[in-house]
Formats: C-alpha cells, structure tokens, sequence
C-alpha cells in the first residue's frame, strides 16, 4: 500500500473586517455613464448660482495647498438658519453626515428605526454598525405610516432616521408626528432628513432649540446645485452635535466647498428661482402622467414616483436611447414596477415630458399594466408588511 506524504500546509492568513462589515448592504450607483439628461439623481438639473462659479474663478494655486478651514464656515451657516455655530456641524454631503450619526449614537444590538421605501444609505451606515436595523413599511399609499412607526420604538431604539420629504415617495411627515416620534424616545436621537426642504418649505430645524435628541440635516446637493462638492450641514442640540465633532475627521469637507457655500447662502433670488421652476415643473409633470393615465403619488419634492408595471427595465432602457436618464425603484421594498423622474428646469421638464410620451406610445403602454390595475385585477391584498 502506498503511504501518502501531507503536502505542506500552505495557510494563508488574512485580515478581516468586523462582522458587521461582512454583513452590512453596499451602495451601487448605476455605472452606465450619465452623459445624457440627469432626471435620476434628484440634482439640480441646471447649474448653481452664478455667484458659485465666479468664487470658483477666483481659486489660487497656493489655495489648494491650505487644510480647509471648517468653522468660519459653520459660523456663517449657524447665522444663516438662526442657530449658534455650536449647533451645526458641516459634512462631506448629509451621506456622511448620516455615516456620523451611525458611529457616534449606534452599539451593535442597538435598535435603529426607518421607515421604507427611503434612502438607502440609512441602511448602508446603520447596518455598518448594528444589527438592530427595524424597518417599518408603508401600506400602497406610500404614506408615512404613522402609527405604526410609534409602536415599533423600543427602549432598545438609540436612532431613528425619517426623510421628510422622503426619497423615493415625496411623501411627508407632518411636524406634530416628528414631534411625538422625538417625545417618545429620549433615549434615541431623532434625525430628520430634510435634503429636499427647500421643495417643500416646513421644517423642524426651530425645534432643536428645545429638543435635546433632534438632528435636523440639509444638504446643499439639491436646490443649491452643489452635489459635485459633497457638503451639507447637521443641526442640533450642541451636546449632540460636540458628540459628532468626535467622531468626524477635521478637515472632512474641502475648501473648494467651503469657500462657495457663503455665495450660494447669500443668493437668495438665484435659490427662489430654481425653487419656482421646480414647483412649476412638479405642476406640469403631475399634468402630464395624469393625462398618460401613469398612477402617481403627491411629492413635495423635486421628483415623482410613476407606477410602470412590468415592464419598468424596458421604458427605463428606451428613456435612455432617447437621451432621458430617469431611476428605476423596482428594487426598492414596496416599489416593484416603479420609476421616478427628477423635476429640474423648465426646458428639461419638457424634454423629459416629451420623451415619456414618445417611449409610452412606442412602447405602447397602457394603464392596465400598472401594478395598481394588476393588483386590482387579481384581487390581491395590499395589505402592508410588518417591520421587515
Ligand atoms: C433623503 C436624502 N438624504 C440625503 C441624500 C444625500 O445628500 P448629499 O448629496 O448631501 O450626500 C439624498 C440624495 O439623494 C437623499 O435623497
């Protein structure tokens, strides 16, 4: 009998990342190339104000040598919303302001509280840090579900996030609900994502001077125009926000960023005008989709959601051959077959109304399609899903 010698044992030994790395979601943007119109990200569609770029013009050589400075900034900022500096902090985009709120307030077993279809990047930070992660759906009304949300806080729940307006519905939470969610957790601090506010106008921001766990954040990606500098702001009690400081690196938003942001600040006409072409364009889209029989929802943002069907891969890919990018939500928990469009200025929201007529007859689409109708035609309960 032949003996069989082991062959070495050639291990090799790897680093690992903490458990929760392994286990939490990644974030995929589409990587198809977005030479083309952008009604998918929700951006301004246009460009900021004039007063940004001409800042621009004036950046130095030896400008970008300098670490950017974050506080004269903050102050700047603190006086434009009526705060003390001690209650903003500015981040590289609310993303990483929503990355700090997850590292300075979550513990793994900690309860954190969402309430989907929203931003998935809550998902991505909170799953980075807990597996507490409680997600509480909305019915088919895509309206925030109240009730339902205030049962599911725990003594457990350390953070809860709610986008008013939200991302991907447009639907909002009235302040007497964000009021009684802050109420019923003491223990947890309440942030409330109002990215889209200025499309929709009421805030929570004043009541931080009151509530000791509100986190009110802003963005200056969307109406500003400002995505491509990645800066926003987080506003809150200053013991909160001290805590944020902690666990933020000191130069997280660049100088380019910084050194524009008091001139979009200052130029109010220019953010009234983009406002005004949004809710106009809103007006025109909402004409439009009703008139194509296209079920939607109310938005109070600078987008709509429109229920496809089926068939939501195809007229997303045929938007695109006609030069239209839009973002297909199918993926999303309770948005199978729908699609948003991103409202911009008023010559893109003709562009885009042009294009989804021209792909809908092309495709030759009809309402009957709709998840809505299909649902109806078979009857199917739309009950909603308990916290997944
Ligand atoms: C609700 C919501 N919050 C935050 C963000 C990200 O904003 P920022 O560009 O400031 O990182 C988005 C972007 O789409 C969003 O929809």
């Amino acid at each position: 009998m032949a003996t069989t010698i082991d062959e070495p044992q050639t291990t090799t030994i790897l680093p690992q990342p903490r458990t929760r790395v392994l286990a939490m979601p990644e974030y995929h943007p589409p990587l198809a190339g977005r030479h083309a119109l952008r009604l998918d990200f929700n951006e301004n569609t246009f460009a900021p104000s004039p007063r940004v770029f001409a800042k621009l013009q004036q950046l130095t050589a030896e400008g970008l040598t300098i670490y950017p400075e974050r506080e004269p900034v903050e102050r700047i900022v603190a006086q434009h919303h009526g705060v003390e500096p001690s209650q903003v902090i500015l981040t590289n985009g609310v993303d990483e302001g929503i990355h700090l709120m997850a590292c300075a307030f979550l513990d793994e077993g900690d309860e954190a509280l969402i309430c989907t279809p929203t931003f998935f990047m809550y998902d991505v930070s909170i799953s980075m840090m807990t597996s507490g992660l409680v997600r509480v759906q909305t019915d088919d009304s895509l309206e925030f579900p109240f009730e339902r949300f205030h049962a599911a806080i725990t003594p457990r729940t350390k953070l809860i996030i709610v986008a008013s307006p939200n991302n991907p519905t447009g639907a909002t939470v009235s302040r007497e609900h964000l009021l009684a969610i802050a109420a019923a957790a003491p223990q947890a601090v309440l942030m409330v994502d109002e990215a889209y506010f200025h499309f929709f106008g009421d805030t929570v921001l004043a009541d931080i001077a009151t509530l000791p766990n509100l986190i009110v954040a802003r963005t200056f990606s969307k109406a500003y125009g400002l995505a491509n500098l990645r800066i926003g702001a987080l506003f809150g009690d200053a013991r909160l926000i001290s805590f944020l400081r902690k666990v933020s690196s000191p130069y997280n938003v660049n100088g380019v960023a910084l050194g524009v942001l008091p001139e979009a600040l200052a130029d109010k006409d220019y953010l009234d005008w983009y406002i005004l072409q949004v809710h106009q364009g809103r007006e025109r889209i909402f004409a439009a989709l009703r008139e194509l029989n296209l079920r939607t929802w109310p938005s109070a943002a600078n987008f709509v959601l429109m229920d496809i069907g089926p068939r939501h891969k195809e007229f997303a890919a045929a938007m695109r051959a006609r030069g239209v990018l839009l973002r297909d939500r199918s993926t999303d928990p309770g948005c199978d077959g729908y699609v948003r469009i991103t409202i911009g200025v008023e010559d893109h929201v003709t562009r885009g109304i042009e294009a989804l007529r021209a792909t809908l007859a092309e495709m030759q689409w009809t309402p009957a399609e709709s998840m809505h109708a299909r649902r109806a035609s078979s009857q199917q309960p739309t009950a909603p899903r308990e916290f997944e």
